[in-house]
C-alpha cells in the first residue's frame, strides 16, 4: 500500500487506472455551492470524482469540472444508474442524461447503484443483465471506459456473470471504522474486483468515536484522517464528501503516517460507529 498522493493510481482489471482516494457528491446540494466544492476540490489535487443520476446534482458537479479548466484526460469521473433507469433502453437514457448534464464525452466509469430495486423484485437479474448490455455497447462506442457495480452482493454478481461479457472493475459498497463487509469483499477480492467505500466517514458518525480521536492525538491527525488512512490500509478507495476546502484539503492528507496493524484491527471491529449496511434486497427503494 505504497500510495504517497490521492493521485497514485490503482489499476483496474480491464488495464484502466483509477486515483486511490476519490471525492464523493452524495448529498452535496444541487447549485453553486458544489460547483465551487468540485472546482477547489480539483485545484486541491482530486482527481477522482464521484457522482450518481440520484443524487440530483449532476449538472452542478459538471459545472464545477468545467470551470475548474482541467483537461479531462487528467481526471477520472464515476456516475451510477439509479433504480428507475435498470433495462437496456433505460440504461442507455440515463447515461446520455448524465454525460449530457455533467457536460462530458465520456465517463471513466459507470455503475449499477443497486442490484435490486423495489420495482423489479420479481425480474431484477434480468434487468441488470439488460442494463450490463447496455453499458458493454456504450463502453464499445467510448462513451463509458470502465463498468462496475455498487451494493452487490456475491448471488447478485453471480447472476450477473451469466450473460456480461465483460466483468465489473469495482464493487462500490458502505464501508468505514466499525462497517465491514466481509463476504463480499472475499468474493470481490476473489474475482479482482477492486472495493471502492462509499460513506467512508459514516456521514460524519464515526468522526465522535473515542477511539478515532485518541489515534488522531497519536499521529496528529483528526478522526476524518485517521477513518480515511484505515481504509486506505483496509484496502478500498475512499470516496470522502465534503463541500468544506479546508476538510477536503484535510481528507487528502493520509499519506505522510501508517496505523498498526493492531490499530487497523481494531477500527474495522468498532461497534456502532458509522450507521448499518442495508440489504440490497429488502430496501424500500
Ligand atoms: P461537509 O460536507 O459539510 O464538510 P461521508 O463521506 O462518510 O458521507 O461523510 C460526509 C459527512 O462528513 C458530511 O457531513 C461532511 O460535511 C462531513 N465531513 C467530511 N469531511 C470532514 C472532516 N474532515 N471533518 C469533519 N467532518 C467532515
Amino acid at each position: 500500500m505504497g500510495f504517497t498522493s490521492m493521485q497514485d493510481r490503482r489499476i483496474l482489471n480491464d488495464g484502466n487506472s483509477i486515483p486511490c482516494l476519490g471525492y464523493g457528491t452524495f448529498q452535496s446540494p444541487d447549485g453553486e455551492d458544489t460547483s465551487r466544492a468540485v472546482r477547489e476540490a480539483i485545484e486541491l489535487g482530486y482527481r477522482h470524482i464521484d457522482c450518481a443520476a440520484v443524487y440530483g446534482n449532476e449538472k452542478s458537479v459538471g459545472r464545477g469540472i468545467a470551470q475548474s479548466g482541467i483537461q479531462r484526460s487528467q481526471l477520472f469521473v464515476t456516475s451510477k444508474v439509479w433504480n428507475d433507469h435498470h433495462g437496456y433502453r433505460e440504461t442507455r437514457e440515463a447515461c446520455e442524461k448524465t454525460l449530457e448534464d455533467m457536460g462530458l464525452d465520456y465517463l471513466d466509469l459507470y455503475l449499477i447503484h443497486w442490484p435490486n430495486p423495489l420495482a423489479l423484485r420479481s425480474c431484477w437479474a434480468e434487468k441488470n443483465a439488460e442494463t450490463w448490455q447496455a453499458m458493454e455497447e456504450m463502453q464499445a462506442q467510448g462513451l463509458i471506459r470502465s463498468l462496475g457495480i455498487s451494493n452487490f452482493r456475491l448471488h447478485h454478481y453471480e447472476a450477473l456473470m451469466k450473460t456480461a461479457r465483460v466483468k465489473p472493475v469495482v464493487n462500490q459498497i458502505k464501508l468505514c471504522p466499525g462497517i465491514t463487509q466481509p463476504a463480499v469483499e472475499a468474493f470481490c477480492q476473489a474475482e479482482d474486483i477492486l472495493l471502492e467505500g462509499y460513506s467512508p466517514l459514516g456521514q460524519g458518525g464515526v468522526l465522535e468515536t473515542p477511539f478515532l480521536i485518541e489515534l488522531g492525538r497519536k499521529y496528529d491527525k483528526t478522526p476524518a484522517q485517521i477513518a480515511l488512512r484505515w481504509g486506505l490500509e483496509w484496502g478500498y478507495i475512499p470516496l470522502p464528501k465534503s463541500i468544506h476546502r479546508e476538510r477536503m484539503a484535510q481528507n487528502a492528507q493520509i499519506f505522510d503516517f501508517s496505523l498498526t496493524e493492531e490499530e487497523v484491527a481494531a477500527l474495522a471491529g468498532l461497534k456502532e460507529a458509522g450507521g448499518i449496511v442495508k440489504d440490497p434486497d429488502t430496501v424500500s427503494f
